[in-house]
């Protein structure tokens, strides 16, 4: 039997930086001169004391901090997010799978990342989210552009939901350059199609800045590639999909729900009718034929 050799890494002792060190020794700690006089690498890259510095309060109360940066790091949720469908949905374009498989398959995880930072704002009291609400003035999550974009990616694509951001040119540039897109089910059908699937011509020459409605001919498509091999790049691609849509109903119930705990059925400080709005919203699915198709397979 042969013996393991003595300079194998799992042999050595554990360094500790107590250790006396020879010139040899590689060091052990970090190197505290790194970024003294100048900004870090690190502030350079992460820009910290920005987005550290980005929390006014506009209450004394000592729940509005977690409030305001819950939603901060939801905004940032959505950014990646919107990234990686981009990146998924331009790959889609070029029949680039692998790439697109794995935006998806990433923002499968920043989805529950963004689903689990509900925790500290779910069982709010009214009386505690009264404490600040006042504060926030008309401000409501409707008004988020990256959540709109977010949106478009998916499907439900609204001209309207452009004119809250008329007065910032540049969030509303950025909608309207997604609302003229194809959105990344758009680009699903497309590819659907070029593998010889019978997606409907008028279906992938849609007008792109109206909703992605259901439509029977392309559940029929998606019952064909469910009921096939089950190990084809298709199935892994329809599966993947509904990871996103189920994910994105869920964070939809979840905000639905902190706010029936928060406020009840009083009006939104969007302008809604709150918790009813919501509810109508959460009842949709993204992707719908993926999830009408399963009753046919
Ligand atoms: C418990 C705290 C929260 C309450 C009570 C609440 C309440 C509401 C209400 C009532 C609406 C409907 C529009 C309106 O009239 O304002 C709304 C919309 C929205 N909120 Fe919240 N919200 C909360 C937390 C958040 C957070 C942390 C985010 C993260 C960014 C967020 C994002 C959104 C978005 C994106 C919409 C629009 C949804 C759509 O267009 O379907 N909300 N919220």
């Amino acid at each position: 039997m042969s013996q393991p050799s003595p300079t194998h890494p799992a042999d050595r002792a554990p360094a500790s930086p107590d250790a006396a060190s020879s010139e040899a020794d590689p060091p052990f700690g970090p190197d505290l001169s790194i970024g003294a006089g100048a900004p870090t690498p690190y502030e350079d890259y992460v820009r910290a004391s920005v987005l550290t510095h980005l929390q006014q309060l506009h209450s004394d109360d000592p729940g509005e901090m977690v409030f305001l940066v819950t939603t901060q790091v939801m905004e940032l949720w959505f950014t990646a997010l919107v990234h990686e469908w981009h990146t998924a949905a331009e790959a889609l374009r070029r029949d680039d799978l692998p790439v697109a498989m794995d935006a998806l398959r990433r923002s499968t995880w920043e989805l529950e990342a963004l689903n689990a930072a509900w925790k500290p704002l779910a069982r709010l009291t009214p009386a505690q989210f009264n404490a600040y609400r006042d504060a926030l003035g008309e401000g409501s999550g409707f008004q988020s552009a990256m959540y709109r974009r977010m949106e478009f990616l998916l499907g439900e694509k609204s001209a309207s939901m452009l004119v809250p951001h008329r007065g910032s040119p540049q969030d509303h540039a950025a909608l309207e350059k997604a609302l003229h897109e194809p959105s990344l089910y758009d680009e699903v059908l497309g590819l659907l199609a070029r593998r010889g699937h019978p997606v409907p011509q008028d279906v992938l020459r849609r007008d792109p800045t109206r909703r992605h409605e259901a439509d029977p001919a392309v559940e029929e498509v998606w019952a064909a590639v469910f009921a096939g091999p089950q190990d084809s790049e298709l199935v892994r691609l329809g599966e993947l999909l509904t990871d996103v849509a189920e994910l994105v109903w869920r964070w939809r119930n979840d905000h639905l729900v902190a706010t029936r705990r928060a406020m009840g059925a009083k009006m939104g400080t969007g302008g809604s009718a709150g918790v009813a709005w919501l509810e109508k919203r959460a009842r949709k699915n993204v992707f719908p034929e993926l999830w009408t198709a399963r009753s046919h397979v």
